[in-house]
């Protein structure tokens, strides 16, 4: 395995197979009311240049249950926000701390963040990519359907960073992904290319479509995103118009298979790209979905500080 975790291409189906089960261990231990000190003196340094709810608190309640302790660090409140470079914050991390969340703005920023620290550094969401959600939405769709090979997806909406961490993960398992993007808002090229590429040798499939019917048509799981992400919101109203049929409501699910799951990594602007009735209504499974931010997101960071393992952390009684 990789050392850092920045897109899920630094991943093989192997270790995401191995993050998916150690999730399932995990969430079942919790369920029965066990929690395994394994990151017992492990410390994480979370910095968020965008705001969170799932991340922040699934990560921070996830290193608390493993024994261990999570840094939540506002741009404010490091001097990052006052012009340090992020060399030298990732060098100085690296000498205090196990492992580095960052959630920002340019991949390249994480990709830095991750070459100058000595320490695993995962991607919180960045405007390129947003791993641990796909990986956890992998987890979720395995929970409910008992499979993800030849899983058909059908992602409607913006061909944002989730849909990107979505093209990755059909690069790398044998999924069946369908992409319906408006005109002008479809997914990077270069990373639907090397994804097409990859898929060929991992059996999957990933397909783009103009009208999200034909996408969504017989497909196990409806996923759809906000229309305008994170540091995007300059001309939302503008750009709100061109996703005007692209909206996953009782008509789309119709064209789907009848136990079509509808999936949102929230969070959700009821009435634009879902409607309310659709995310509250019984294909929904969203609530599943964000629970097991946490179970997957466990896994990941055992996985990646173990790695490191005998680096840092000390041994409390
Ligand atoms: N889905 C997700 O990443 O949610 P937050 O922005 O609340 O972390
Ligand atoms: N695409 C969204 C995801 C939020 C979790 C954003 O970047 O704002």
């Amino acid at each position: 395995m990789k050392k850092d975790l920045l897109a899920i291409l630094d991943l093989t189906k192997e270790d995401i197979l191995a993050i998916l089960n150690r999730a399932g261990e995990l969430k079942a231990d919790l369920r029965a009311g066990r929690c395994h000190l394994t990151l017992k003196g492990k410390t994480m340094a979370m910095i968020f240049k965008k705001p969170s709810t799932r991340t922040r608190v699934s990560f921070q309640t996830g290193m608390f249950q493993m024994g261990g302790l999570a840094l939540d660090l506002n741009m404010d409140s490091l001097q990052i926000g006052r012009g340090e470079p992020l060399p030298d914050t990732a060098r100085v991390f690296s000498r205090y701390v196990d492992i580095i969340l960052i959630r920002t703005f340019a991949q390249e920023e994480a990709e830095a963040l991750a070459r100058f620290a000595g320490i695993p550094v995962i991607n919180g969401l960045t405007d390129l990519f947003h791993p641990c959600q796909v990986l956890s939405d992998l987890f979720t769709i395995k929970e409910h359907l008992k499979k993800i090979g030849g899983v058909k997806i059908a992602y409607v909406g913006d061909g944002n960073n989730v849909a990107h961490s979505w093209i990755n993960a059909a690069g790398v398992m044998d999924l069946d992904l369908r992409l319906a993007c408006p005109e002008g808002f479809e997914p990077d090229k270069g990373i639907l290319d090397r994804a097409i590429d990859l898929a060929i040798k991992s059996g999957g499939r990933i397909k783009t479509f103009k009208d999200p019917k034909d996408a969504a048509f017989g497909a196990d799981i409806i996923y759809t995103d906000v229309w305008v992400s994170m540091g995007q919101e300059e001309g939302v109203e503008g750009k709100k118009r061109f996703f005007q049929g692209f909206q996953v409501n009782s008509g789309l699910l119709e064209k789907a298979d009848p136990h079509v799951k509808v999936m949102h990594c929230l969070p959700a602007h009821r009435g634009e790209e879902i409607t309310e009735e659709v995310l509250d209504g019984p294909h929904s499974i969203v609530f599943d979905q964000a629970e097991n931010r946490l179970h997957v997101q466990k896994a990941i960071i055992e996985a990646f500080i173990n790695k490191n393992e005998g680096k840092k952390g000390c041994q409390r009684d």
